[in-house]
């Protein structure tokens, strides 16, 4: 017995590939339940899609770089649900792709920060974080409020979301360009920050 095991040991190609075997039993035994389990891949009560607008402001809150700097991921510590409310569950971002759980914080989690401020607040925030919270280290967005949408490719981008079982309907995609032509990218980010944490307060 002790022979066999040296040989492996002793044998770098033969050690790589019982390496690789064993990772990848551990890999799928933690992997593949999740993939079947209520829990992970069905949306909580009360979920519904992003509107056409709030989709177009996640965009932005992606182009921006806004999720290198916070989180939507509150975990289940008392420090955390004291602090942001009801913990992230994984419910909540089965429409979300690609999910923005994010690692960083060098701000505040987001993942419930819908109806803490009034849109004013977060407008006058995200064009000069310091005139709100004067020692933050936030950077401005001030070019959000002159660019403006044109939402050519919104419906587009719905369908695509459609594809990947998010439950647009036809209307919907059909008034989204309606829904989302002329309004200013702040009014999509606000939009969107709005509605993070609406299912499960
Ligand atoms: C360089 C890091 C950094 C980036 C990038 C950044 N933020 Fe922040 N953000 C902070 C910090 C630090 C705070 C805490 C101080 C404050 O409120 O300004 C904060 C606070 C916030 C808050 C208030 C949260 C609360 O619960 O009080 C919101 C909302 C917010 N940021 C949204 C955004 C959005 C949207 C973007 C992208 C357009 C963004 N941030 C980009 C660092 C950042």
């Amino acid at each position: 017995m002790k022979f066999n095991h040296e040989i492996v040991e002793k044998n770098i190609g033969l050690l790589g590939i019982f390496t690789v075997i064993a990772i990848s039993i551990g890999g799928l035994v933690q992997i593949t339940p999740l993939l079947f389990q209520k829990d992970t891949t069905e949306p909580v009560n009360g979920l519904r899609p992003y509107s056409a607008l709030e989709l177009e402001g996640r965009d932005i809150y992606i182009r921006e770089g806004c999720v290198g700097c916070h989180s939507q991921m509150i975990r289940p510590l008392r420090a955390e649900t004291e602090r942001y409310g009801h913990y992230s569950v994984a419910g909540e971002s089965v429409w979300d792709h690609p999910f923005l759980w994010g690692s960083k914080r060098t701000g505040p989690d987001l993942a419930r920060v819908g109806g803490r401020y009034s849109d004013k607040w977060h407008e006058v925030h995200l064009l000069d974080p310091r005139a709100v919270v004067p020692q933050s280290n936030m950077p401005a967005f001030p070019w959000l409020a002159e660019n403006v949408l044109d939402g050519e490719l919104t419906a587009k981008k719905m369908e695509v979301f459609r594809g990947f079982g998010v439950p647009y309907s036809q209307e919907d995609i059909d008034n989204a360009k309606k829904a989302v032509e002329g309004k200013t990218e702040m009014q999509a980010l606000i939009a969107y920050l709005q509605s993070l944490g609406h299912a499960l307060k």
